[in-house]
């Protein structure tokens, strides 16, 4: 069970730990569930779901590249239809929040898919604007203005509270960031993958079937980071979850230090389905040496 020190909010939303699950790295949760101990995690991101299925892209899709690893997959789902009808009956009893992810083309097209999702019962809604896996290849999350739309369409149909997940692929994140929140975000994801390639060269090709793909895992931690950081120094007090490469106890200090309320864990699950719990155990110790609670932590850098 988390302890009273990791209690934190991400603006009106209260979380019983800053561990969240990062969406597409556990399954739709409850496969997950029956394997992890999902008791460290604050909430827990389903998959990305499209208004229509999404096939994906064909093998191979995931390829181990340096400290990292690169995924090409395409957001493969079943559409936000067969969603709620699989999802909805098992939201309940998984014994962490399940919040959802909402991917489309368009804004109407994100709006469509929250709308599903809220009628499948999911508290928080985490807007996938950072996919680098899209056929047209433009994420929203490059464009400021485009991002706002998707956001205002969004919020405008769905009672819960709403997260924009950003790419730190863009030269300009606070831009982009303060153009959510204006238009009605709750909180911000920073970050998704950041664009990566790799070849094989034995064979000549690219290790994904798609050439280009999202790079994740340790390697993003610093990139992650010092999105936060600018992020946090720019808009004081924005709620953030600091996402990318995030493997220790350390790490989740390091973001909560940076200015993020809240931190997930995604490419670590890979490897070790069971990592919350090392992590939670980690970040706790040090919490108790400090004898300082998670949000004593947050924002709380030392300028030189
Ligand atoms: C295999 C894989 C699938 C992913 N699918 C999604 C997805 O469907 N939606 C999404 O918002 N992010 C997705 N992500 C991005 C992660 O949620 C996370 O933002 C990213 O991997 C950085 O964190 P990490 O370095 O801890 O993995 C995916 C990442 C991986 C590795």
């Amino acid at each position: 069970m988390a302890s009273d020190r990791l209690t934190t909010r991400l603006g009106p939303i209260e979380l019983r730990s800053p561990l969240i699950a990062a969406s597409g790295t556990v399954g739709s949760v409850w496969e997950w569930a029956e394997v992890a101990d999902v008791s460290p995690y604050g909430a827990a991101v389903a998959k990305s779901v499209a208004p229509v299925e999404w096939s994906g892209r064909p093998a191979p899709r995931l390829a181990p590249a340096g400290p990292g690893m690169l995924n090409g997959i395409g957001i493969q789902n079943p559409g936000i239809e067969a969603w709620v009808e699989t999802m909805a009956p098992l939201l309940a009893g998984l014994g962490v929040p399940v919040w959802g992810s909402a991917v489309g083309e368009t804004p109407d097209e994100f709006a469509m898919v929250a709308k599903g999702l809220v009628s499948a019962g999911v508290p928080v809604i985490e807007i996938n604007l950072s996919c680098p896996n899209l056929e047209d290849g433009r994420m929203f999350s490059l464009d400021a203005p485009r991002s706002a739309e998707v956001v205002t369409a969004v919020a405008a149909t769905s009672e819960v509270p709403v997260g924009a997940k950003l790419s730190p692929n863009t030269d300009d994140i606070v831009a982009v960031a303060a153009a959510c929140l204006a238009a009605g975000a709750t909180f911000l994801t920073l970050t998704n993958t950041i664009l990566g390639f790799g070849i094989d060269p034995v064979t000549g090709r690219p290790l994904l079937s798609g050439g280009v793909g999202g790079y994740s895992g340790p390697g993003l931690k610093a990139i992650s980071l010092r999105s936060v950081y600018e992020v946090s120094q720019a808009l004081p007090g924005a709620p953030i979850v600091g996402c990318g490469g995030v493997m220790t106890g350390r790490d989740v200090v390091e973001y909560l230090l940076a200015g993020a309320s809240a931190v997930a864990i995604g490419t670590a699950h890979l490897a070790e389905p069971r990592a919350g719990k090392r992590i939670e155990r980690e970040l706790s110790r040090d919490l108790e040496r400090r004898d300082v609670t998670v949000p004593d932590l947050i924002g709380g850098v030392v300028p030189w």
